[in-house]
């Protein structure tokens, strides 16, 4: 097996976007489009991967980490410069160069794994894929002689109008003997209409010297989108919340409105979840088996257990246990934390507190920097009142508590276990084990009052 290394563009600015973000790191279905180019030649056996950065370098490296080496292109003088920049890296190693666009996101590894395959079958020096549509406008046209071998790439901007009607694309994806390319890229000229070095222009001058190259057709035009401006963006982001809507269904969740249910691509879903419409799951969130989400909820980067409800709620950066239940209408706020069975109920918001096994809060709350044992009942209306408008304080509500409807818990406070609240109290101090804890004004009854008052 030949060795394969990668080379990744991100260097553009991307003008045509008109966005003050670079290109690359716009995200499709939540993740920066150049991250799942990495994160699709990463699945491949790949020795190394070289990513040139240029336009917000810093933020590109810094979004990418330790997935990718980097090469700076200060000037982007074009595809054929930027390849340029690996030279460092990678000239005089031995093996296959696999080359994608930073702005890529949809093509598959299993096409990238065809591609290769085929370069190395037909022992060529490059081997570009291409792919055929109906609007090949934008895209550089893929040139064959009378023999039907891949003579030329000519772009847009320099293509003849004969030549523009060519159906055939280069979707800039291609893999290359690494010498032949860096060996090759030394004779590419910038004479064209946008002034540039062009990588495929290396096509031109390989097949010149007599090297095979060779072009690897996808049928899948849609994969091979290039992303330039915003409405390819939103059609790569359906693109791709289908595939990965789709790879869940396939696994055994259903999704009852694949159109209006947004699933980032790193998400995990266990089988037997159900996605009622409009819901949306963000980042690295998982979600166990046998769960009933949405309509409507807003999960981000979160753990949620087996046989779990999340009706019509936001639920971020937080952890959720089995058979618990959070809405309709709730907000749980990052770091909170729920056990098992626990039932989190109409407009209740949590926010970094945890709340143990076959706790209840089932209406109208605020729960801020608690700490809540099991089997804890907390009655409609009741809140933590955690900040003096300075600091915030914490209030520790231990096993068994149960909390009137109503009741203000002024931190930092502690309940200690199986103590009970009266309703409508305002607690400031801790409460002991086993107390009833009454902390109201006494109601007084003013007999005959009222018709004394309408009288006057
Ligand atoms: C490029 C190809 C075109 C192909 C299309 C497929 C060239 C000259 N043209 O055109 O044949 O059909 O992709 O999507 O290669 N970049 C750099 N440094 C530079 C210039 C670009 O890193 O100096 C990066 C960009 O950030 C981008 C990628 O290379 O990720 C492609 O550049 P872009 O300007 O989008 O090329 P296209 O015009 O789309
Ligand atoms: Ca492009």
């Amino acid at each position: 097996m030949t060795n394969i290394f990668a080379v990744v563009l991100a260097a553009g600015q991307g003008t045509r976007m008109k966005s003050k973000l670079y290109k690359v790191l716009h995200p499709v279905c939540g993740k920066p489009m150049v991250e799942h180019v990495i994160d699709h030649i990463s699945s491949l056996n790949v020795e190394r991967v070289v990513t040139v950065v240029g336009h917000g370098a810093e933020l590109v490296k810094e979004t990418l980490g330790n997935k990718s080496e980097y090469v700076l292109q200060e000037e982007q003088l074009g595809t054929a410069h930027a390849v340029q920049q690996a030279e460092p890296i990678l000239s005089g190693l031995s093996g296959t160069t696999l080359v994608v666009c930073g702005d890529t996101p949809l093509i598959r590894p299993e096409t990238m794994q065809a591609l290769l395959d085929q370069h190395a079958s037909q022992n060529a020096k490059a081997t570009i894929l291409t792919a055929v549509t109906d609007d090949p406008t934008g895209y550089g046209r893929i040139l064959r002689d009378e023999h039907g071998q891949v003579s030329q790439i000519v772009e847009q901007k320099d293509a003849t109008s004969e030549q523009q009607l060519v159906k055939e694309i280069n979707t800039g994806t291609y893999c290359f003997d690494n010498e032949a390319l860096f060996e090759a890229l030394k004779l590419v000229k910038n004479e064209n209409a946008q002034g540039e070095f062009y990588l495929p222009d290396v096509i031109e001058i390989l097949q010149k010297q007599g090297e095979t190259v060779a072009a690897y057709v996808t049928e899948n035009f849609d994969e091979t989108l290039g992303v330039n401006d915003r409405f390819a963006l939103s059609q790569a982001e359906e693109l791709m919340r289908a595939r990965i809507n789709e790879r869940h269904m396939r696994n055994g969740v259903t999704i009852i409105n694949p159109i209006s249910t947004h699933i980032s691509a790193d998400a995990v879903i266990g089988s037997d979840t159900v996605i009622l419409p409009g819901v949306i799951i963000e980042g690295k969130t998982v979600i166990g088996e046998d769960c009933k989400i949405g309509p409507n909820s807003h999960i981000v980067d979160s753990q949620i257990g087996n046989a779990t409800t999340i009706h019509s709620s936001v639920v971020l950066n937080s952890q959720v246990g089995n058979e618990t239940a959070v809405g309709p209408f709730a907000h749980l706020r990052p770091e909170s934390s729920l056990g098992n069975h626990v039932k989190i109920g109409n407009f209740v918001e949590v926010k970094k507190s945890t709340l143990g096994d076959d706790t209840k809060v089932s209406h109208l709350s605020y729960i801020g920097d608690a700490e809540v044992g099991k089997n804890v009942n907390i009655g409609c209306g009741s809140i933590t009142v955690n900040y003096d408008g300075k600091n915030k304080y914490k209030t520790t509500i231990e096993d068994d508590v149960f909390i009137g409807c109503n009741s203000n818990l002024v931190a930092p406070v502690t309940l200690k276990k199986g103590s009970f609240i009266a309703a409508g109290s305002t607690i400031t101090k801790e409460v002991p084990e086993d107390a009833l804890a009454i902390a109201r004004a006494r109601q007084e009854n003013k007999l005959g009052y009222v018709s004394k008052l309408n009288s006057k």
